[in-house]
């Protein structure tokens, strides 16, 4: 079996090829490009795409990848948003992911970014190295015995619910199917008070139509004041528009984001170089207390070989017509 793997980064190249021997029916070829209805055509001769986040699996894509004869669209991450699942149906794409590499590694970032905007690392960092260390503009607050909001409790935020725990935070969540797993130190309530009780609000639901903008003006003018926003989920989860609004009223003590509505445009890319002073994402770099990372949540070593063999193995499970709970179906 032949897997034209998009958007291959030195990173994929490494744990793929660990992962490979593995699984001898399997050949890779790699190519830089990523997956859009312009490069669709690339995998003629193949019989499988690997994708990710980035690609564009739209409607012309996949009418493209079945004219070439592709049976499987195999996704190398777990969400699937860039994906139209409804044409992937109409022209009988398999489309397969990787629902949860590592948890931890997403959990961990999450709160890596609370605290680090929390207690300002980003400008402590760059104050000490320009010899200055006063602590002015540094005052956070203790996340002991506050509240965390969690939002969406499946594998990622049942793990930072673990997480908060452990901070000694009081956990309060909503997800429309709450994890009974949980039930012993987690309160479900409903959104309504997620947003008026926690100090600190962290977004782990898919993007659907129903979450998408979860977070606007007015479900921010709920929350309390001095609050602390993470999202490392997906960006449209956000209006940007009002995120910014609020941060100038003052609403938010600190505002993490892995992910961000423009990133499509940029994602992974090296965009050094180029001035984004129209981006919303540079508007929000200008505010002190907003703190950015470019989608590396999932990236740590234990993710990226944990995403390389369930990718694998779901090659060999369309292989072998064998059905897998990693399937990604219409709802
Ligand atoms: P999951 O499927 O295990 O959990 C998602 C949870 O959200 C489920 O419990 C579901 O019931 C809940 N949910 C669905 N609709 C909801 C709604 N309207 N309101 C509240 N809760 C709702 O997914 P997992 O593995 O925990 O991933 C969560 C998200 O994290 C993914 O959809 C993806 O967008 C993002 N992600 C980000 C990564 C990064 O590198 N920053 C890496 C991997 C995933």
């Amino acid at each position: 079996m032949k897997i034209l793997f998009y958007d291959a980064k030195s990173y994929d190249r490494e744990s793929f090829s660990a992962a490979l021997p593995a699984f001898p029916e399997v050949e890779i070829e790699y190519t830089k490009s990523d997956l859009d209805p312009r490069t669709a055509a690339l995998a003629e001769g193949f019989d499988a795409v690997c994708a990710f986040v980035s690609s564009n699996v739209n409607a012309v894509t996949l009418e493209i990848l079945r004219q070439k004869q592709i049976g499987l669209v195999l996704l190398r991450c777990a969400g699937y948003n860039n994906v139209d699942l409804e044409a992937a149906e109409k022209y009988d794409i398999r489309v397969m992911r990787v629902p949860g590499y590592s948890p931890e590694a997403v959990a961990e970032h999450a709160m890596a970014l609370a605290l680090a905007s929390n207690r300002r690392l980003y400008k402590a960092y760059n104050k000490v190295r320009e010899n200055d260390f006063s602590l002015s503009g540094l005052m956070g607050f203790n996340f002991y015995e506050k509240t965390a909001g969690i939002v969406g409790t499946g594998r990622i935020g049942a793990a930072m619910c673990r997480i908060c725990r452990g901070f000694g935070m009081k956990i309060l969540a909503y997800d429309v199917f709450p994890n009974p797993e949980l039930k012993e130190f987690v309160e479900y309530v409903p959104f309504e008070r997620i947003l008026s009780d926690s100090d600190v609000i962290s977004l782990h639901c898919p993007l659907t139509d129903s979450t998408y903008h979860l977070i606007n003006i007015d479900t921010i003018q709920k929350m309390k004041d001095g609050v602390i926003l993470v999202n490392t989920s997906r960006g449209a989860l956000v209006k940007t528009d009002d995120l910014i609004e609020g941060i100038r009223m003052h609403k938010f003590a600190g505002v993490g984001l892995d992910v961000y509505e423009e990133e499509t445009d940029n994602v992974f890319e090296d965009r050094s170089d180029e001035i984004l002073e129209h981006s919303t994402t540079a508007r929000l770099l200008s505010f002190p207390n907003v703190m950015i990372t470019s989608h590396q949540g999932f990236f740590t070593r234990e993710a990226l070989s944990s995403i390389a063999e369930t990718t694998l193995q779901n090659a060999m499970d369309f292989l072998q017509g064998a059905a897998s709970p990693n399937d990604v179906k219409r709802a």
